[in-house]
């Protein structure tokens, strides 16, 4: 039963998924004084400068002929507008909308509307400018309701607008110019009835002469924010600071660690990577016994600086650099190494009096290779992390740079290649030699030393051929009970025979061979 179930949800999903293909399009119908106002999108493609889908809506009494629709005329921002007089109000209404995809494929939606739909009332709200901050908040607002808040300076056309749901919308004064005239308008939307208010009269407010303390700037650097501001301590030596965290849905809290402090900075660090907050500085002048505020926007996502890749490691190898890019030491945080898929960019150049040709390479892994190295120039490199899909990137590293050698490195390679070949050489010849020369001992002087002259030629026995690695201790020792045995007088004979005879019983008729066995092998 619950494998059908389940089975049954895939194969749901799976069509949802199928038909979720092609987004459907968005339609929003609002009530406005005079009739309804459609507007219409798909994919975002009304955003775009250059639109490529054609819209086309026709509305007509919910269940009429089709030949009984009215057209809807689509202008350049993909709305258009329904008269209210063209409306038979004892019906309700569907619109039907039809667009041409970019890929040539026709999709359509319709929606239905309600002529008897009541139109919204613009909403009230109040404009309250204190502590550096601007206000605006609305009264009686519903939780289904959006209100779009416009602005203006009075002596400009020009309007900057934005959507708030529940909480009041602030705007810190640092972002108006000082002692200028803004006027406010705000509507508002209902979400569930679609009606659309028009605008409430402008209220306007004028803003305040630039407060103390001034410049305020957020030196910020991965999860460190510094926020430090201009004071003139030979005027007011006795002012004392305190930084709060303001969002407009619980006002202003005091940043721990930055209350009546008398330096003019405050580490800030402890904000959330994410958040987006107004700063405000306060100070208390003590002689002047004047309180005024000053604030700053900062979102550490958006305003951080992150920090420069931590090394560069170079190496010559024949002639090419290598080049290794030590990660920025912010990437042990979390929030800096999953801020974006990051790219190690790597700029490089000759290092020459005029300005040298920087040439740039961008890259997933950090390891980058420069060919054909010219000799004695140096090469110079500096990197930074760039984010994949955003203009976002971090510091530059500092630039290190290094020289290739002078010489030539095949004439080092030819130098390296002889010498190699000589040891190679002597190793085989003395290996040669050791077989050779017991073969030699074996044949003209068996009983006794090789003269002094063959001796010599041949190097000395004892540091050279006994220590050959292919003979064990024991052989070595037979060996020189077996020259023994043969060739010294009475006396040492006996010295020597009772230590070592059962060895040399057991090994001294095939010795010479053995050697010779071993010469060879090594020899093919
Ligand atoms: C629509 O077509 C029906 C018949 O199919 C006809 O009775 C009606 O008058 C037409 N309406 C208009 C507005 O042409
Ligand atoms: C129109 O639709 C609304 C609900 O959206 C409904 O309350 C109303 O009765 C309908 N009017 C007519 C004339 O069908
Ligand atoms: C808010 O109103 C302004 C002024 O009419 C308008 O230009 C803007 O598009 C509206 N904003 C939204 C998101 O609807
Ligand atoms: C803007 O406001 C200022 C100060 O209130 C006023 O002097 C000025 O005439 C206003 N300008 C316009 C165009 O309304
Ligand atoms: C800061 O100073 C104010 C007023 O002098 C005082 O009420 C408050 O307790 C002080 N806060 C701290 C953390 O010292
Ligand atoms: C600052 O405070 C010190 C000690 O509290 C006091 O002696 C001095 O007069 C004050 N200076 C000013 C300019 O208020
Ligand atoms: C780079 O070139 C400049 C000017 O020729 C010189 O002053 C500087 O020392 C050089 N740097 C390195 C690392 O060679
Ligand atoms: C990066 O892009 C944003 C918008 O995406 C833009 O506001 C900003 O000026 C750009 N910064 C630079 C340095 O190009």
């Amino acid at each position: 039963m619950a494998g059908q179930l389940v089975t049954l949800l895939l194969i749901l999903r799976v069509m949802a998924a199928v038909s979720d293909d092609l987004k459907p399009i968005e339609i929003t119908i609002a009530k406005v004084p005079n009739g309804f106002s459609v507007m219409l999108d798909w994919e975002n493609e009304c955003l775009k400068e250059e639109r490529e889908v054609t819209f086309s809506a026709v509305y007509k009494k919910l269940g009429a002929p089709d030949n009984e629709s009215q057209t809807c005329e689509i202008d350049e921002e993909c709305s258009c507008s329904i008269p209210s007089p063209g409306l038979d109000h004892s019906h309700n209404y569907t619109l039907l909308v039809t667009a041409k995809t970019p890929s040539g494929k026709t999709l359509s939606n319709s929606q239905n509307f309600d002529p008897n739909q009541e139109t919204k009332s613009a909403p009230k709200f109040s404009v309250t400018v204190s502590d550096a901050l601007v206000i605006i908040a609305i009264k009686d607002h519903q939780h289904n309701e959006e209100y779009n808040i416009t602005l203006r300076r009075n002596d400009s056309a020009e309007e900057t607008s934005v959507i708030i749901r529940l909480y009041p919308h602030i705007i810190p004064l640092n972002e108006l110019l000082p002692e200028q005239t803004y006027c406010v308008k705000v509507s508002v939307y209902c979400i569930e009835t679609m009606a659309l208010s028009p605008f409430s009269p402008e209220e306007c407010f004028t803003t305040p002469a630039p407060g103390l303390p001034s410049n305020l700037a957020m030196n910020a650097l991965d999860l460190t924010y510094l926020l430090k501001w201009d004071w003139d301590f030979d005027q007011s030596p006795n002012a004392t600071f305190f930084v709060e965290k303001c969002l407009s849905y619980n006002g202003c809290t005091k940043i721990k660690g930055c209350e009546n402090i008398t330096t003019p900075q405050c580490d800030c660090s402890g904000l959330n990577f994410i958040g987006k907050f107004i700063l405000r500085v306060s100070v208390y002048d003590g002689q002047r016994k004047e309180k005024s505020a000053s604030t700053i926007r900062f979102s550490a996502r958006e305003d951080t600086n992150f920090g420069p890749p931590k090394e560069l490691k170079m190496q010559i190898i024949d002639h090419n650099l290598f080049i290794n890019v030590t990660a920025p030491d912010g990437f042990r945080h979390t929030e800096i190494y999953n801020y974006c898929p990051w790219l190690t960019n790597l700029s490089y150049w000759i290092n020459a009096t005029h300005d040298p040709e920087v040439t740039f390479e961008e890259k997933k892994q950090p390891f980058f290779t420069i060919h054909s190295l010219k000799k004695s120039t140096t090469y110079c490199a500096k990197a930074k992390m760039a984010c994949k899909n955003s203009n976002r990137s971090s510091l530059y590293s500092e630039v290190y740079c290094i020289t290739t050698d002078p010489r030539s490195y095949t004439f080092a390679w030819i130098i390296g290649f002889t010498f190699l070949g000589i040891v190679l050489i002597s190793v085989l010849l003395y290996f040669c030699f050791c077989p050779f020369k017991r073969y030699m001992k074996q044949i003209f002087f068996p009983s006794n030393k090789l003269p002094s002259s063959f001796e010599k030629g041949l190097g000395d026995p004892s540091l050279n051929c006994m220590k050959t690695p292919f003979l064990s201790h024991t052989e070595e020792a037979t060996d020189r009970c077996y020259i023994v045995q043969n060739s010294f007088p009475e006396d040492l004979v006996q010295v020597n025979y009772n230590k070592t005879s059962q060895v040399n019983n057991q090994d001294s008729g095939n010795y010479s061979h053995e050697g010779q066995t071993t010469g060879e092998a090594f020899t093919q």
